[in-house]
């Protein structure tokens, strides 16, 4: 495990880009593992003027989101596919059948988590995985738990997750309190991940998932046994680190 620990924001999210770029330059047709929230705004931000700098081609790049809120259709703004679609996708020249976002609001949700990890199986596994993390060091939409779930499920939002959630929403009421994610398998077996995390309100659970037990209630705390991980974090992430 690598951990990089930047001045503020705007070095994460650009020394995170420039591992994306790296992997897209390298490998065209890279199959990326993306995440959502405002962590990684940044992060696309960086990648989008490098496209528009010409210095990046994401033709042939594949992609595949790490969950979504069930019950929302895809033009809802509060939808994982609306964020990535209008934080992402429509800046840069992906092809749109290369898109991989989970269906919230498929009818057969066990049937759509199956297809989800067949089509992942079936590129091969996911070459980078970004990730973000919950103050509740949760990943993707793993929460704490007793037990890892393996591959991609339905899960149950853990109330911290819906109150951190909640400030995208109108109405706390109206967050999902269900969700379709990959699991901790499916992220494990992804061969090189980078975790991202800034601001003091992340730092207790980066401590416990860099230092802490590896135990199902921190669930990020699993990626201590991931043979490629880097942590990016900014100095306010990584306040517990040294303490
Ligand atoms: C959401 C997403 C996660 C993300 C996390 C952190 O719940 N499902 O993938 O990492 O929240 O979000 P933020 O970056 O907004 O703090």
């Amino acid at each position: 495990m690598r951990v990089i620990v930047t001045e503020d924001y705007e070095q994460m999210s650009k020394r995170s880009a420039n591992i994306v770029a790296a992997q897209v330059f390298i490998k065209p047709d890279s199959v990326l593992g993306l995440a959502t929230g405002s962590t990684v705004l940044g992060l696309y931000n960086e990648l989008i003027k490098m496209y528009k700098e010409k210095d990046l081609d994401f033709k042939e790049t594949k992609t595949f989101n790490l969950d979504e809120y069930i019950g929302l259709s895809k033009d809802n703004p509060n939808s994982y596919y609306f964020y990535m679609m209008n934080n992402f996708f429509k800046f840069i020249n992906i092809d749109e059948s290369n898109i991989n976002i989970p269906d919230g609001k498929a009818l057969d949700i066990k049937k759509e988590c199956e297809e989800y990890e067949r089509k992942i199986k079936e590129e091969n596994g996911i070459d980078l995985q970004i990730l973000g993390i919950g103050r509740n060091g949760h990943i993707g939409f793993n929460e704490p738990d007793v037990k890892f779930e393996a591959t991609t499920h339905k899960v149950s939002l853990d109330e911290k997750t819906v109150k951190d959630n909640s400030r995208f929403f109108s109405d706390i009421n109206k967050v999902p309190r269900y969700a379709i994610s990959m699991g901790i398998k499916t992220i494990m077996l992804t061969k090189k991940i980078i975790l991202l995390a800034n601001g003091k309100e992340k730092a207790k659970a980066i401590n416990k998932a860099i230092n802490g037990p590896i135990t199902p209630d921190t669930p990020a705390s699993i990626l201590q046994l991931h043979q490629d991980v880097t942590f990016i974090i900014d100095r306010e992430a990584s306040y517990y680190l040294d303490k």
